[in-house]
């Protein structure tokens, strides 16, 4: 883990630039990645835009929200250059692009699973996004417990000469999900864990009831609508 970081940072050229000879060509180079990673914010920007339009419509229509909160992130370039050598990639601007699906990443966490669905197919059907991936790990659950919707998406940016499509992830989970995951997450970075297997098994059983209970309170919300229904 620590050498992985030493080469990564090593392959960034801002780590030598007090100690390199030509400063200006190293800065040169480095130009069209910051431009890639330009883009990505503005793919990231559009999408982000787009899923507070679906949130305030629904506020108005329906007089609720569709997600509970929106937190956008672009992968940092030692992360970048990590995963290229990790997946064997050479490190041009046109190879991450090509290979990474998730620089510019999106996590939208909802209180309710229809939610979830709801959002990720309005925001898929829209007629300026092209869907590239959909994985579904809350109908299929990762063996660890992990529950997500991931997609994939394309979205146009409009430059001032040009349009090009970048490569947006966007993960959708229930508020619960998102507990689970993030501590999940901490915990994986804790070193010399005793028993990891019970742990893993303790943290499966958790998911569980964590799914249990994103199902109960769909139920309970899908009565109180009918109820509303009925009474109009
Ligand atoms: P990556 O190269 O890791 O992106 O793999 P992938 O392209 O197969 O994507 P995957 O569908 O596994 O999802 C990747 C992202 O989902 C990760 O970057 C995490 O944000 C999240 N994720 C996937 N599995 C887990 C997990 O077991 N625990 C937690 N906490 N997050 C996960
Ligand atoms: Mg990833």
């Amino acid at each position: 883990m620590e050498t992985e970081f030493a080469d990564a940072m090593e392959a960034f050229p801002v780590s030598r630039l007090a100690e390199t000879e030509d400063p200006e060509k190293l800065l040169e180079g480095a130009q069209p990645f910051m431009e890639l990673m330009s883009r990505y914010r503005c793919a990231m920007m559009e999408v982000e835009t787009k899923l507070r339009v679906l949130d305030e419509e629904f506020s108005m229509t329906y007089d609720r929200n569709p997600f509970e909160t929106i937190k956008s992130r672009l992968k940092r370039p030692v992360s970048i250059i990590g995963k290229m050598k990790r997946r064997g990639y050479p490190l041009t601007v046109e190879e991450i692009e090509k290979r990474l699906n998730d620089i510019a990443g999106i996590r939208v966490i909802c209180s309710f699973l229809d939610d979830i669905y709801t959002l990720a197919d309005m925001l898929a059907g829209q007629d300026d996004i092209r869907l590239l991936e959909k994985k579904d790990y809350i109908v299929s659950p990762k063996p660890n417990g992990y529950r997500s919707l991931h997609l994939i998406l394309e979205v146009p940016i409009f430059l001032s000469h040009s349009k090009q499509y970048m490569k947006v992830e966007v993960q959708f989970r229930t508020i619960a999900m998102d507990f689970w995951a993030s501590l999940d997450h901490k915990l994986k970075y804790k070193k010399d864990v005793e028993e990891p297997e019970r742990i893993a098994a303790q943290l499966k059983e958790c998911a569980d009831i964590i799914s249990s209970m994103d199902e109960r309170m769909q139920q309970i919300r899908d009565q109180i609508e009918t109820g509303k229904k009925m009474e109009e």
